[in-house]
């Protein structure tokens, strides 16, 4: 069905429906579907089958209804929002061989190594297509050895766990120990046995960024031949990170670089990819492999995500010109604050002090509300229903909820998320400002 097909779908069926002020464009703010309609102004829809409520000036689909026609604001921490710019890229077909798609590759490999602050004289970006989760993958079982020695990883949330499930299925002998520099240091000298250790950057699970520049002093400082992996996922592109001591960064396309999900990549010291290589078993999963071919041949060894790295192309022109890390950083730091100061105005208690977590503007969690009143189900419903997405999930520590600042969102967005907040607290008989002293 054509987009046109679509849109005349949608008014077609839903011609009395009030467009909301929250979810539609300034220009269609509180005009009928039928005015837009004789003004043959564009509204978006993707699908005819959605079934549209009209709930107080605003439209509310039904909770299954996913296909709807309605681009809601996503305040999650991935996928994050993208810009049109970056979609629009997608709209080419490119032949996977051609020298255009090979300059593609090379400009996205390039740029990411710009981003790291590194030269390709020592480091090299290898591109793989699939999530961030399967680039920690491939990275650990190419070079980490299944028998006689010990991963270390410094878990304090849901990813850096995540990490350790891993390397329970590799087969990779593994400890998890907690974000503890002593900690660290006391197993580093105590064991000849440990050949890498890896932490997160930001541990999306709650917000918290860790201090991977130190971890990976107190690695280097004791054993020098230690690997040290990075978990960059979330963070990589609005938080400057040094490689002095981290052997391979690993992240993904769509968080902090905002671009589509679906391309992931290592950010790794060429000597010690070439030194460790061939531990792995696997084919696809082997990113010296996949580092060789991209070397050699400037392309992926298998199909690549052509559409996909197009927009990756555009998104990283966008942190380009946006003022790169730092350009980024404070965007995200911008929308953090907003975020943060009228949560705390209405009421809300932040779960991560800022003096204990200075750089958590990725994600902020928010405790529960004491008020019986507050369910966190329906408070989520409803935000979605007036077009906000936030993190479904509750954090990984008990009675919290979260919140993203990253992706293509603006301090303009936050104000209008919070300004629904209030609205949905009021809607749910939550008087506002609510008594938010700890228990
Ligand atoms: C810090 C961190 N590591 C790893 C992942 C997993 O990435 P993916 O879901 O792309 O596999 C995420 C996902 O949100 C993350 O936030």
């Amino acid at each position: 069905m054509s987009l046109q097909t679509i849109k005349m779908a949608f008014l077609a069926n839903f011609s009395k429906v009030k467009v909301s002020r929250i979810i539609a464009p300034a220009s269609h703010r509180g005009k009928s579907v039928q005015q837009l309609k004789a003004k043959q102004k564009p509204i978006r829809a993707y699908s005819s089958d959605v079934k549209v409520l009209e709930v107080k000036n605003c439209v509310k689909t039904t909770n299954t209804e996913i296909k709807c026609g309605i681009d809601r604001k996503l305040f999650t921490p991935g996928p994050v929002m993208v810009s049109d710019r970056v979609k629009r890229a997608m709209l080419h077909d490119v032949g996977t061989r051609h020298a255009d798609f090979t300059y593609v590759i090379k400009f996205i490999r390039q740029a990411l190594l710009q981003v790291a602050n590194v030269t390709s004289d020592s480091h090299t970006a290898v591109l793989l297509n699939g999530s961030g989760t399967m680039a920690t993958e491939a990275m650990l079982q190419t070079v980490i050895p299944r028998k006689d020695k010990k991963m270390l990883v410094m878990v304090n949330g849901i990813y850096g766990q995540r990490i350790g499930q891993l390397c329970n299925k590799l087969n990779i002998n593994c400890d998890v120990i907690s974000h503890d520099l002593t900690l660290l240091e006391q197993r580093l000298s105590s064991a000849d046995d440990i050949i890498g250790v890896m932490a997160v950057q930001c541990e999306t699970s709650s917000g918290m960024i860790n201090p991977v520049e130190e971890i990976g002093s107190v690695v280097k400082g004791i054993s020098p031949d230690c690997l040290y992996f990075v978990d960059a996922v979330t963070s990589f592109g609005a938080i400057p990170v040094r490689m002095t001591n981290i052997d391979f960064l690993i992240s993904c396309a769509n968080k902090s670089l905002q671009s589509v999900p679906g391309i992931s990549f290592v950010v790794a010291d060429k000597e010690t990819l070439q030194k460790h290589r061939g531990k792995g078993s696997g084919m696809v999963l082997d990113v010296a492999d996949q580092c060789d071919e991209l070397d050699r041949t400037g392309q992926f060894r298998f199909t690549p995500p052509t559409h996909a790295m197009l927009a990756f192309k555009e998104a990283l022109l966008e942190h380009i010109k946006e003022g790169r890390v730092e350009g980024r950083a404070k965007r995200f730091r911008d929308n953090a604050s907003t975020l943060k100061s009228e949560m705390t105005k209405m009421g809300f208690r932040q779960l991560i002090d800022d003096e204990k977590n200075p750089n958590g503007y990725f994600v902020t969690s928010f405790v529960h509300p004491i008020n019986p009143l507050f369910v966190f189900e329906e408070f989520y419903q409803r935000l979605s229903d007036r077009g906000h997405v936030i993190c479904p999930d509750r954090s990984n520590l008990p009675n919290s909820f979260r919140i993203g600042c990253m992706g293509d969102l603006y301090p303009r967005d936050m104000q209008n998320l919070v300004d629904c907040i209030e609205v949905v607290c009021s809607d749910m008989g939550i008087n506002l400002p609510m008594d938010n002293r700890p228990l």
